[in-house]
């Protein structure tokens, strides 16, 4: 069996155009929705983030503004310009890019963001009301993957789902999030007893632990969908090279379908971060 691949990057294209769509609509009614992004520190991949996010949100027709400290800076300035954007109604939307500096309290900072505005999701009342089932604003990258299985498979109930790595910011919204469309969710880790053995029963397959190529096809079931979150870079002569979580030559010879690495979970993230924005605003402004 080969895989079909699943096109990310296509299907993110998709959704910024329908983003694109309900901007205009918004900004039609005199609002345009706006996102805010904070950068602590030179952090090089999170400064290449932060410039495809203030890009496209440009794109989408949104106003965009972005806030760089430097890494020196203290928490109690990070604090004040989450506490200066909250008060912002030009902002609908926040995001402090992660990580921060080691003497900054990231779980402070979050919990610092007014929870409607809060479109990375990450807020302790987001949390809980995803866990509820309650109107929250969901994870970005979580999100994207969820919409990505729903467009290849349908209906996920019944489903027997995997997810591979426990963080708080894929790992357990993912399985909050196939919870919620009633799959049987299992999540895996580092200490899970026989890893492949665990996957292998998966109809769905998440990975987001962060180890390159660690998920090869012997894991994977025949006809299996495999979401590869992950984003590492390897060493490939001079340069750097993306590669998922999963193996992609051996896990596509088994699996029904799979996202690529790069063009797959990645530009579903931002495009969900703009989508989030538009929710927030359209909420704000009832
Ligand atoms: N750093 C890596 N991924 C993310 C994300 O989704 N949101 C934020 N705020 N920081 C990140």
């Amino acid at each position: 069996m080969t895989a079909t691949i699943i096109d990310g990057k296509a299907f993110a294209a998709t959704i910024r155009a329908r983003v694109a769509e309900e901007v205009a609509r918004v900004k039609a009614a005199g609002v345009t929705p706006g996102l805010a992004v904070v950068l602590v520190g030179e952090d090089p991949a999170s400064a290449v983030y932060v410039r495809n996010k203030g890009r496209q949100t440009l794109e989408a027709g949104m106003h965009s503004e972005e806030h760089r400290l430097d890494a020196t800076a203290s928490e109690a300035e990070v604090l004040d310009i989450v506490a200066r954007l909250n008060a912002d109604p030009a902002i609908h939307g926040i995001l402090v890019q992660l990580p921060l500096p080691d003497h900054i309290d990231a779980g402070l900072v979050i919990d610092a963001i007014d929870p409607d505005k809060d479109v990375d999701g990450f807020h302790i009342s987001n949390v809980g009301r995803l866990a509820t089932g309650q109107k929250a604003l969901v994870p970005c990258t979580p999100l994207g993957c969820l919409m990505m299985l729903r467009d290849h498979l349908g209906d996920l109930s019944g489903r027997e789902a995997v997810v591979i790595g426990r963080s708080n910011i894929v790992g357990k919204p993912m399985a909050q999030l196939l919870l919620r469309d009633s799959a049987t969710v299992t999540i895996a880790h580092s200490r899970t007893a026989d890893l492949p053995a665990v996957v292998r029963r998966a109809d769905i397959v998440v990975a987001a632990v962060g180890r390159p190529k660690m998920v090869t096809g012997d894991w994977i079931k025949p006809g299996a969908t495999v979401i590869d979150v992950g984003i590492n870079r390897v060493p490939n002569g001079e340069k750097n090279r993306l590669v998922g979580d999963c193996d992609f030559e051996s896990c596509a010879a088994v699996a029904g379908a799979i996202t690529p690495v790069p063009g797959g979970v990645g530009p579903m993230t931002i495009a969900c971060l703009l989508a989030n924005t538009v929710t927030a605003c359209c909420r704000a402004h009832g």
